[in-house]
């Protein structure tokens, strides 16, 4: 029998990747908007981990089931890190991936090509209504390109292309980009660790 768990994302993005890492689990996935009363935490944490519990967490108690999230984002390694943790709101609280990725352009500007390095990182948690978590991280290590090309994907795919490739991630079917992701690395670990939690 399969396990009803809520995934804490309003993010189409990330949504559509999520579910697809999870087709054929044991888990039944069911989205944020089935619990109209949710609404996404302040993502005030410095780490992805505790913003991603807290969105997760504030899901899970609300819903009564256990529930998924994700906290990630891109880090320039010339930018010491930045904009890491706090990727989504880079270019201001509501900026569009757009705007993001703009900003991050315009502050790479004159980094040389050989040290435009850095990479997408993942934190995938799973809790429960009383608190139990798996926790489980990964990255993907790229270099942020000059110029956005791709459609596909979201954030900031258009200008990253990953150690191996010459393509950006936005320039990758799904099932590729999924296959060597952050997420998909991620969130493919999480299975077995939440089979672990729930007892399953
Ligand atoms: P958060 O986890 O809700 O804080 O949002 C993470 C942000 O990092 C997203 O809004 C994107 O801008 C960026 N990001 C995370 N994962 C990816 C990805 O797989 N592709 C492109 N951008 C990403």
């Amino acid at each position: 029998m399969s396990v009803a768990v809520a995934i804490a994302t309003a993010n189409p993005g990330k949504l559509k990747e999520i579910r697809a890492i999870f087709t054929d689990s044991l888990f039944e996935l069911i989205d944020a908007s089935a619990f109209p009363g949710w609404v996404p935490p302040p993502e005030d944490s410095e780490l992805y981990l505790q913003n991603a519990i807290a969105k997760a967490q504030s899901l899970a108690v609300l819903a009564g089931m256990p529930a998924i999230a994700d906290d990630s984002g891109i880090e320039a390694d010339a930018l010491g890190g930045r904009p890491g943790v706090r990727s989504a709101r880079y270019a201001g609280p509501d900026a569009s991936d757009e705007e993001n990725r703009s900003l991050l352009l315009d502050s790479l500007e004159h980094v040389p090509d050989a040290e435009r390095t850095g990479r997408f990182r993942c934190v995938a948690v799973c809790v429960t209504p009383s608190g139990g978590h798996a926790v489980e991280e990964a990255t993907v290590e790229g270099r942020i390109i000059r110029t956005p090309r791709g459609r596909m994907g979201f954030g900031y795919d258009p200008i990253f292309v990953p150690d191996g490739f010459d393509r950006t991630t936005a320039e990758m079917e799904p099932s590729e980009k999924d296959a060597i992701s952050h997420r998909g690395k991620a969130f493919r670990a999480l299975l077995p660790a939440m089979r672990r939690l729930l007892d399953r």
